[in-house]
């Protein structure tokens, strides 16, 4: 489906999981999408397009532009690689051609952003947080599987009007968006559910049901951990909250980074686990379960590449 281009210029660093899902809802509802990849994916999506399979928002192809580099000022770029490809995807977007335009990441964890805060303009990065499921199953082929899509955003009073207008071209799609103003809290509380989730699981090679049944006293215990360094770093968490939100999500659900070890790809262990251990050390809490979880699956993931 060909969409009509708008003035709207958004480019996606990334058009997998998360970054397709985006790339092809926004191209449909009107923005000016660019799709920044490696080589051979920017030439996939460009010879055959973006197709979004999805329950909610059906079944469609989308042609936005692609490149293997940003040449051209942007509204806004969203940053929609892994943790661990952040640092060499960012090649692609040089500070200097990004113009005014806002930064969005949509990683998981609590480090990338200042990381593109080094990088960029530290006002123009907007870290936002996605809840959804969804998997890029071929270059250009994105599958999502969730019932919602919710994405939260950063603002702040000096950028809420280009923040709002962003906000407002996802919203316009069907996504459910919020602007908070607190950065922080908005990423702990996303990082205070996933990071026990993502570990447990993987650690337990198994979906969250087992986990919850064979692990209780580890879901317990990690959550009151992740929820110390939490507090250590000014954020406040709803343990007793957390866990309630742990005990409603289907028995059959699995995180990313479980799948990722399944399928013998790199995990974002550093950006979760590896990161937890690093503010617990600033804040200095005792994470002993962290820290053993943590070296079991360093241990297990070397011991795979051997
Ligand atoms: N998927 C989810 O359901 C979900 C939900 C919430 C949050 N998240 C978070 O969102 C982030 C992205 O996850 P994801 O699942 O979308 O990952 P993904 O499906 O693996 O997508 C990553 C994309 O980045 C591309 N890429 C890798 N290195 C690149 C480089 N150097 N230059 C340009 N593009 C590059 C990959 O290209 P190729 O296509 O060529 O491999 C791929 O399209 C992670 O932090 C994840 O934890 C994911």
């Amino acid at each position: 489906m060909n969409t009509p281009a708008t003035d709207y210029r958004v480019a996606v660093l990334g058009p997998g999981g998360v970054g397709g899902f985006l790339a092809a809802l926004l191209a449909r509802g009107g923005s000016s999408v660019l799709v920044l990849a490696g080589d051979e994916t920017a030439r996939a999506i460009a010879r055959s397009g973006l197709r979004l399979e999805s329950a909610r928002y059906g079944t469609f192809e989308t042609t936005p532009r692609t490149a293997t580099g940003l040449e051209h000022p942007v509204d806004a770029c969203l940053i929609t690689v892994k943790a661990m490809q952040l640092h060499e995807a960012l090649d692609r977007v040089p500070a200097g051609k990004l113009g005014h335009g806002l930064v969005i990441p949509f990683l998981n964890g609590l480090e990338h952003v200042e990381l593109l805060r080094d990088v960029y303009p530290p006002d123009r990065v907007v870290p936002a947080t996605i809840r959804i499921e969804t998997a890029r199953v071929a270059p250009g082929v994105v599958r999502h599987t969730s019932p919602f899509a919710a994405v939260d955003i950063a603002s702040t009073p000096g950028n809420r009007e280009t923040v709002e207008e962003f906000a407002a071209r996802l919203r316009d799609t069907g996504v459910d968006v919020r602007l908070r103003e607190d950065e922080a809290t908005m990423l702990w509380e996303k990082f205070a559910l996933l990071a026990p989730m993502a570990l447990l699981t993987t650690h337990e090679r198994a979906n969250a049901g087992v986990v919850r049944a064979k692990r209780r006293q580890d879901v317990l215990a990690l959550i009151a951990e992740v929820a110390a360094v939490a507090r250590a770093d000014g954020v406040a968490i709803d343990e007793a909250g957390v866990l309630r939100l742990f005990d409603a999500v289907p028995e059959s659900m699995e995180t990313s980074m479980q799948r990722d070890q399944a399928a013998g790809r790199p995990l974002e262990l550093d950006a979760l686990g590896g990161a937890l251990l690093r503010r617990a050390a600033r804040g200095r809490v005792e994470v002993p379960l962290t820290r053993r979880l943590v070296e079991d699956l360093q241990a297990r993931t070397s011991a795979a590449r051997r």
